[in-house]
């Protein structure tokens, strides 16, 4: 893993943005794994002020989210297409055509919509990069503790943790789903690069277990060990669990030489 700690989140942003951007120059038609939550609000900032700046276009990019909510339309403010048409895709260039969640329609069967969205982002050619949060218990997507390490998209029930956490989100007469549709942890691992954002205290507990626990379950995100290009973007709070924490600087000074010789990152 490359573990790159930053002063602070809007640090962390405007690196998350950069890679996003350098990748959209090389390969404009990249496919893009994204995630919702809190976290990524300053990343797609930051993308979108890019994009109105003339520095990147996402006209040939197709997109592809880790989840969404099962149990209510996409027309609900809540829900994760509304999220994401609210806070990027209706303020750059991407043709929302090319833009897929896991949704569930009216009428269809929840239990097959992962299998079509796994056929979906193979005939796209596959992620390319996979931006990811993570929950303070260590979930990625909403595959949340004991989910398994070899799941693919399917419906997954939220820890009463995890909904606690986002029920801050949601107002008393607002029906909060219990059930979501998600990338499996196989699906997550099939990216080509992954690119994992967490800022704040709340994180340090589960970044420093994904970083330097061991590989279980019960930390999902602890599986991106086994990635062979995962970079993690931190900043000092949510950095301030991790005991190796001298050498991830070292690295990383190493690496920014690297790149400057070689071109693109050698860490992993
Ligand atoms: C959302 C998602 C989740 C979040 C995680 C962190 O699409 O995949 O795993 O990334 O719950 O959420 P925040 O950023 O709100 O703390």
């Amino acid at each position: 893993m490359e573990i790159i700690i930053l002063k602070n989140a809007e640090d962390v942003a405007a690196m998350g943005g950069e890679l996003v951007t350098e990748l959209l120059r090389v390969s404009p038609a990249a496919v893009l794994g994204l995630a919702t939550g809190g976290t990524q609000l300053a990343l797609y900032r930051t993308l979108v002020a890019k994009h109105r700046a003339g520095e990147v276009s996402f006209r040939d990019t197709t997109s592809f989210n880790l989840d969404e909510y099962l149990g209510i339309t996409a027309d609900n403010p809540q829900s994760y297409r509304a999220y994401m048409k609210r806070e990027f895709f209706d303020h750059i260039d991407i043709d929302q055509r090319n833009t897929f969640l896991p949704e569930c329609v009216e009428g269809q069967n929840p239990v097959l919509v992962g299998s079509g969205y796994e056929q979906q982002i193979r005939d796209a050619g596959g992620i390319a990069l996979q931006v990811l949060g993570i929950g303070g218990n260590g979930h990625i997507g909403f595959n949340e503790p004991s989910s398994s390490l070899n799941s693919r998209t399917r419906v997954k029930t939220l820890t009463r943790q995890t909904f606690e956490d986002n029920s801050r989100l949601f107002s008393g007469n607002e029906l909060q789903p219990t059930l979501a549709i998600t990338m499996g942890i196989a699906s997550i691992m099939d990216a080509r690069r992954i690119l994992l954002l967490a800022t704040g205290e709340n994180k340090a507990e589960a970044v420093g277990k994904m970083v330097e626990g061991p590989v279980t379950a019960m930390c999902p995100a602890s599986i991106l060990q086994m990635h062979e290009r995962v970079t993690v973007l931190l900043d000092e709070a949510a950095a301030g669990r991790l005991k190796n924490r001298d050498y991830y600087d070292w690295t990383h000074l190493q690496n920014e030489s690297l790149k400057d010789r070689f071109g693109r990152s050698h860490e992993s």
